[in-house]
């Protein structure tokens, strides 16, 4: 790629729409957090004083709840969300939803109401200083089970906060089926927010059939599978619906051995609307603005084929109108 196009995409408004906050924190963090709440972190946590330390994709969850029980006070959870909206500004995003967990905050006795007033501090103090707006998805956690799904939906209709805009789950895909949260999904949407779940990451296309089929959802995390069937693609195209693509983190998860055989042109070119993330970036040694060099530098594209990328992922967000035109006419 040649240094004018990087200099371009650097400058590019970008728009993230699938990181997990508890995925975000780099290992220095996760040591100053631990050590200003006196916590001893797991020996093996780290395999470098950069890297975390997992093999699979169930090592990989561990790994992610071990760095997250050190967070104990709304302090910790906006610095996370703070430093991540500085490295995501730092790169040219404009807009940045993530999830969040009240499952994880719970489960080292942390408040709902204290999770959730560290992170709308962290997003205050990041639009002030970088101007990046950012918005939260309130998500559960699969492999907890549908009744624990259940509580963290009805929470959030009992919470409602301008910054949340949605509801998601993601965790291990391997366990319950989609159509299993349809209770909490329904009671996230009555309540007028906005539905997305982690599929077709894992498993292959049937999961994201059954996602579609049985949740109010508008976005799929990942979705990726979904290639695997042409029918499926078609239906995505044909409903609008659109998959949050997270290339790095599917090569570092093996979903895919390489970037030569990751579908996103496939799905680009049947019409899916899309958005490029990081994920869970520390984790899986990416960054959005990463995710934008690689869909220049391994995919082909070419500079308005990543701004249309943008637009479509602001489209596909979950902020209010207003918002979502003030920055569409940002990306151009
Ligand atoms: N939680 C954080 N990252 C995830 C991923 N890639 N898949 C499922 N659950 C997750
Ligand atoms: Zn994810």
């Amino acid at each position: 790629m040649s240094a004018l196009l990087a200099n371009k995409i650097q400058k590019l408004p970008k728009v993230e729409l699938h990181s997990h906050l508890e995925g975000c924190i780099q290992p220095n963090l996760v040591r100053t957090i631990a050590e200003r709440n006196g916590i001893s972190l797991k020996h093996g946590l780290f395999t470098t004083d950069d890297t975390f330390a997992w093999g699979d994709f169930v090592e990989f969850l561990q790994a992610y709840d071990e760095a997250s029980f050190c967070l104990r006070k709304a302090q910790d959870y906006r610095d996370i969300m703070y430093t991540y909206m500085e490295q995501c500004a730092a790169e040219g995003t404009i807009y940045a939803e993530t999830f969040i967990s009240p499952d994880h905050a719970a489960a080292v006795g942390m408040s709902y109401e204290d999770m959730l007033s560290g992170c709308i501090e962290g997003i205050n103090d990041a639009e002030r200083d970088f101007g990046i707006v950012g918005r939260l998805i309130i998500s559960c956690i699969r492999h907890l089970g549908p009744d624990q799904a259940l509580v963290i939906a009805q929470q959030l209709a009992d919470n409602p906060h301008p910054y949340i805009v949605g509801f998601g789950m993601g965790g291990n895909e391997s366990t319950y089926t989609q159509a299993d949260f349809a209770p909490a999904f329904n009671i996230a949407a009555a309540a007028g927010f906005a539905c997305t779940t982690h599929a077709g990451e894992i498993l292959g296309p049937e999961s994201v059939w059954d996602a579609i089929d049985n949740l109010p959802v508008t976005r799929i995390g990942h979705g990726v599978r979904s290639a695997e069937d042409p029918a499926l693609m078609a239906e995505l195209a044909k409903r609008g619906i659109a998959l949050e693509v997270c290339p790095g983190s599917n090569i570092a998860l093996s979903v895919y051995p390489d970037l030569a055989s990751h579908p996103l042109n496939k799905i680009l070119k049947a019409g899916i609307s899309i958005s490029l993330n990081s994920d869970d970036p520390p984790f899986f040694d990416t960054t959005v603005g990463t995710e934008y060099h690689s869909g220049a530098k391994d995919f082909g594209l070419d500079l308005e084929q990543l701004r249309s990328i943008s637009r479509m992922a602001m489209e596909a967000s979950f902020a209010d109108a207003d918002t979502k035109t003030r920055l569409l006419a940002v990306i151009g």
